[in-house]
């Protein structure tokens, strides 16, 4: 029997370095004013120099694992930009850690988006009857591909992990996954990319960091999620005026807002937490749903649509109902 993935467990973890733009205004070019009246950021949180994305990774999943009441799960997928090693995978190292025993664990590399293709790879296992229940992390420390010096992206990116718990369930409990729609456009590589060699050069060779073409990305973000997210929800059957939470990846607040003029929901149905965790990537929708949730924001039933869009290009989105899960 088909089933459908169901939201049962959800955490976050951040590393203990908190950022100010006060702090960053001490030693760029650049002013806090600037930094909030552009991006919305007024804070991130930084992993210290011995500190991985498996570590993040392993304090999202555990409490993600905690709310879902089972600490038992077989399959586990990481979604980051930002792997411990080129080779291999991180998720096999935070399965371990985690105690999960066997379970199949492999990394999703989608940079923005990619906590949306995770998710929608753990549903078509779930529904395939290859996963029982799956853990779904995106975790990034995008502070080691950034340039510390570069104004440009350093104010804007911070550090941190979320994590959710998938099990198999029914399309219209609490917390069931609806349609999801992804999609990617390879043309667009070098408008959000981290050019060879990387910030890992061999000695003596130059590093080289993340780097974003920001207008033109700003409004690829907004018409792509835009798109993306209109193609959900007529697939779900909802309208927008159904849609209680838009939950979309925290890039910008000004793309957040934005983008809820141009799907026709009111701005105050959209979540963000970017002003206290800056863009976190990979790792920014599961940790605004967290932190929405810890803050009572959702009900059970309420409707959600989430969508992102990132690097490759790539973008996504999806819809989901609230579940009965514990704060
Ligand atoms: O997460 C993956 C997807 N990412 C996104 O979706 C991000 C999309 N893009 C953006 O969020 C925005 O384009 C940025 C936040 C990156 C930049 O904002 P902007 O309003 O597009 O600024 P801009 O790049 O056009 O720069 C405006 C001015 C420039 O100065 P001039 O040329 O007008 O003299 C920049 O040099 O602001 C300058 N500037 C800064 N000034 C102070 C750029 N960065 C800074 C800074 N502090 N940190």
């Amino acid at each position: 029997m088909t089933r459908t993935a169901v939201l049962a467990g959800i955490g976050s973890w951040l590393p203990p370095q908190l950022v100010t733009n006060e702090q960053l205004e001490g030693r760029l070019d650049t002013t806090d004013a600037w930094i909030r009246s552009r991006t919305g950021v007024h804070r991130r949180y930084i992993a210290p120099d011995d500190m991985e994305t498996s570590d993040l990774a392993v304090g999202a999943g555990a409490r993600a694992l905690k709310s879902s009441g089972d600490a038992h799960v077989d399959t586990v997928i990481v979604a980051t930009t930002t792997p411990d090693r080129p080779c291999p995978g991180t998720a096999p190292t935070v399965a371990a850690r985690l105690g999960l025993g066997h379970a199949a664990a492999y990394d999703v590399s989608a940079v923005c988006t990619g906590f949306l293709y995770a998710l929608a790879s753990a549903a078509g296992l779930i529904a395939s009857g290859v996963s029982r229940r799956a853990l779904v992390i995106g975790a990034e420390t995008f502070s080691r591909i950034v340039d510390p010096d570069d104004r440009t992206t350093s104010v804007i990116f911070g550090d941190g992990a979320g994590a959710v718990v998938l099990r198999g369930g029914d399309p219209d409990e609490p917390g069931a996954l609806g349609p999801c729609v992804l999609g990617s456009d390879g043309e667009g590589r070098d408008l959000i990319t981290v050019a060879p060699p990387g910030p890992r050069a061999a000695a003596g060779a130059e590093p080289s960091y993340f780097t974003m073409q920001g207008k033109r990305v700003f409004w690829l973000a907004v018409q792509r999620m835009g798109e993306c997210a209109q193609d959900v929800l007529g697939q779900a059957g909802w309208d927008t005026a159904d849609v209680d939470h838009l939950v979309s990846h925290q890039a910008n607040q000004r793309i957040t807002l934005r983008l809820a003029d141009e799907i026709g929901i009111p701005q105050e149905r959209s979540v963000t937490n970017i002003a206290d965790v800056g863009n976190t990537a990979g790792a920014s929708i599961p940790l605004a749903l967290d932190q929405a949730h810890a803050k009572g924001t959702f009900k059970t039933g309420d409707r959600l649509l989430l969508t992102a869009f990132g690097g490759g290009l790539t973008w996504g989105a999806t819809a989901l109902t609230w579940p009965d899960i514990a704060r």
